[in-house]
């Protein structure tokens, strides 16, 4: 663990950024706009279940909670009387986990007479783009992860429009799916990309499900891995053994056709100034190199975060909550967690 060697001034605007929506429970801190700080702590727990189960996150982000908190805060060389407000990820995501982190800033804002900031988490993902980077604007964004698979208009870092999203599942899940129907461990999407390295992207042919405008839909591709593989095994009990690779760098191949068409429709309709990445699924590797030639082909920048950023974390939130502190929009202490992107 290390200490920050310049302590900030104390005229500086410090937000602590809460992150607890899914399974991962973390913490950031952030000083005028750059980060100080980022700990995340995430739960093997889900590992033998293949999913996340959400009395379990409950629990560990219960446990992790103060721990990831004191260790940002530790790292930051701040105490909580250095904070100026504490940001949280409000929504949407899983309602036990997110009362945690939600309960925990509210605290920590009434015991320090601090503002509250409730974030909404996918601006959050939208927001780890601007960190530590200039955007060019408009930026249409990509956001692919477990949860989300959303095409996101930018047009500022607390302005933006979701212009396609799943129908079904997520990216992510279209990973983590297919790595169950195939043994491998959870979650899937690093191993399948492992494995998809050895193969032939061109040697099966999983389809494209039609979806209307700039939406996407990964239910129908699982369910034809799933009785492809049943077909096969059954002709071939050692298929699988012997076509793995190949089997995963097809199916992968067809996750970023997928994603590519869209967004390829989404920039000839919208014409952005640059192009951005997000989400843990941008550690795809095929992902990547389609989404930097599409970002060549097109003539715009194509931006992907550290991974860092781009998983669940809280630096994010912290940066989406830096803006609203700048601007004085707060969250009162009696607001809830919502569950469901469209909340009423
Ligand atoms: O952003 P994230 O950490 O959490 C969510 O908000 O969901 O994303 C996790 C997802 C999982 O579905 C995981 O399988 C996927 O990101 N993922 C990958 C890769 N690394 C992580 N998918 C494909 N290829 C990868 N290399
Ligand atoms: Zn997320």
């Amino acid at each position: 663990m290390t200490t920050s060697p310049n302590p900030p001034k104390p005229s500086a605007s410090i937000i602590l950024g809460i992150e607890s929506s899914c399974d991962d429970t973390a913490a950031a801190v952030l000083c005028d706009g750059k980060i100080l700080a980022n700990v995340a702590a995430s739960q093997s727990v889900h590992e033998q279940y293949g999913g996340v189960v959400p009395e379990l996150a409950s629990r560990a982000h219960q446990s992790n909670i103060i721990p990831v908190i004191d260790q940002a805060l530790k790292q930051a060389g701040i105490s909580h009387q250095d904070l100026s407000a504490v940001a949280v990820t409000q929504g949407p995501g899983l309602m036990g986990s997110l009362l945690v982190g939600n309960n925990v800033a509210k605290g920590l804002c009434i015991a320090n007479n601090l503002p509250l900031i409730g974030i909404n988490h996918l601006q959050a993902h939208v927001a780890a783009l601007f960190i530590d980077h200039e955007v060019a604007l408009p930026m249409l964004c990509l956001l692919v992860s477990g949860g989300h698979t959303q095409l996101i208009w930018v047009e500022a870092i607390d302005k933006m429009e979701i212009i396609g999203s799943t129908q079904d599942d997520a990216a992510g899940e279209a990973f983590d799916k297919a790595a169950k129907l195939m043994g491998l461990g959870y979650p899937g999407g690093p191993m399948v990309d492992r494995l998809a390295k050895e193969g032939d992207i061109k040697k099966y042919a999983f389809p494209d499900a039609q979806t209307e405008g700039l939406n996407f839909s990964f239910s129908g591709i699982k369910t034809s891995l799933l009785y492809f593989l049943r077909d096969q095994q059954k002709a071939n009990p050692q298929f699988l053994e012997q076509e793995i690779a190949h089997v995963c760098a097809s199916y992968q191949q067809q996750i970023v056709a997928s994603l590519m068409k869209r967004l390829k429709k989404a920039i000839s309709q919208r014409r952005p100034a640059s192009l951005g990445l997000s989400g843990g699924v941008s550690a795809n590797s095929a992902l990547r190199k389609a989404f930097q030639a599409m970002g060549a082909e097109q003539g715009l920048l194509a931006y992907i975060p550290d991974f860092a950023y781009c998983t669940d974390n809280a630096a994010m939130v912290a940066m989406a909550g830096y803006h609203r502190y700048m601007n004085g929009t707060f969250t009162a202490l009696d607001e809830t967690p919502f569950a469901r992107a469209h909340h009423g």
